[in-house]
């Protein structure tokens, strides 16, 4: 046998042997490379050929490319055998089924936004529309239509945050009021929820952001009456029949007569004295209401004459005090978790 090929046989010898010996795939690579990479002993050899007389160059070339096919042969068996033993391996690992899983972590809703779906799904019942209307609103809408003219004092009352001279971040949900009669011709029955900025110092009762609820109902003989029934009964729907509510006088430009609307504190439950979230007066003012005032409709087109309607505009997150028996407001927004998830 040749040089080059006793050489050939005892490399093909020792390859065999490391590849037994190579105890996972990692290794088994770096076999390979060693052999037949770039740098290896085979690769060696081929070199080599350019140093031999020209006429045994073919026969040499002949027998390390046997060598290499053969060695490629062996390399694929050992790599099929230790994607075998994964496999084994694998399959005898044994799994216990009775291991609590770990579960995975899920949503849910955030107070506010429940306690708006509820009222939203109490009146939607009741045959009104649910509305959705933008969080910038010109004066026009904000103030004038509502019966709020340039000078008028109650512009002062809603600390706003104007953009521009004309142009504000809405204070109250109540311009949806107006966009809603422009559009549409009476009978008309909508409620309007989303977010209000006030330039409020954020405290327990207050934020800067906060959502309201607004409702309208127009038609002929809609009287005060209607009202107050459609809000009890939303009231009842949100907290139960264990609170009360009341309607108290009050002044809002757009409507006449107007009310403030107040529930039993739920911390206090009326008792009053010494209680910490409703001052003692033992309620807890949820938001104003009233009959559409006459300028409004005249605003809007539509004969007072003919045509009546109440409306109303409750806070969300006051709401939500009530219900939940809270007594920060900031406690909707804090993204405490573990206290939020409670809430439902
Ligand atoms: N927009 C008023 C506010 O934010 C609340 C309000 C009062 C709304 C009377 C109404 C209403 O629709 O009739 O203070």
């Amino acid at each position: 046998m040749s040089e080059l090929g006793a050489t050939l046989v005892d490399l093909q010898h020792r390859f065999r042997a490391a590849l037994d010996a190579a105890p996972d795939d990692r290794a088994l690579d770096a076999v390979r490379v060693g052999y037949l990479g770039r740098n290896g002993e085979v690769t060696q050899l081929r070199r080599a050929i350019g140093t031999l007389p020209a006429a045994e160059r073919p026969a040499a070339g002949k027998l390390i490319n046997e060598a290499v096919e053969a060695m490629e042969a062996v390399l694929s068996e050992a790599s099929t055998r230790f994607e075998a033993r994964d496999v084994e391996r694998e399959l005898a690992r044994t799994v216990d089924v009775t291991f609590p899983a770990i579960a995975p972590l899920t949503g849910s809703i955030n107070p506010v936004r429940r306690i708006v779906e509820d009222a939203c799904a109490y009146f939607r019942r009741h045959g009104f529309a649910v509305v959705i209307g933008p969080e910038i609103e010109p004066d026009y809408y904000n103030f004038d239509a509502l019966n709020i003219p340039a000078d008028h004092p109650a512009r002062e009352g809603f600390d706003s945050f104007w953009l521009t001279g004309t142009l504000l971040l809405r204070p109250h949900t109540s311009p949806m009021q107006i966009r809603t009669m422009q559009q549409y011709r009476p009978p008309i029955a909508i409620v309007a929820p989303g977010k209000c900025y006030r330039r409020d110092a954020v405290d327990a009762r207050h934020l800067f952001q906060f959502h309201q609820i607004e409702g309208l109902l127009i038609g002929e003989g809609i009287h005060f009456g209607h009202l107050k029934g459609m809000l009890a009964g939303m009231c009842r729907e949100l907290f139960g029949t264990s609170q009360s509510v009341r309607f108290r006088p009050s002044f809002f430009p757009f409507t006449e007569p107007s009310a403030e609307v107040d529930t039993t504190c739920p911390k206090c439950k009326g008792g009053g004295s010494h209680c910490g979230m409703c001052g003692g007066s033992g309620w807890i003012e949820l938001g104003g209401a009233g009959m559409v005032h006459p300028n409004v409709l005249r605003e809007m087109n539509y004969d007072p004459e003919i045509y009546s309607g109440w409306a109303f505009g409750f806070g969300a997150e006051r709401l939500g005090l009530s219900r939940y028996d809270v007594d920060d407001v900031r406690r909707f927004i804090n993204s405490a978790l573990d206290f939020l998830e409670q809430l439902q």
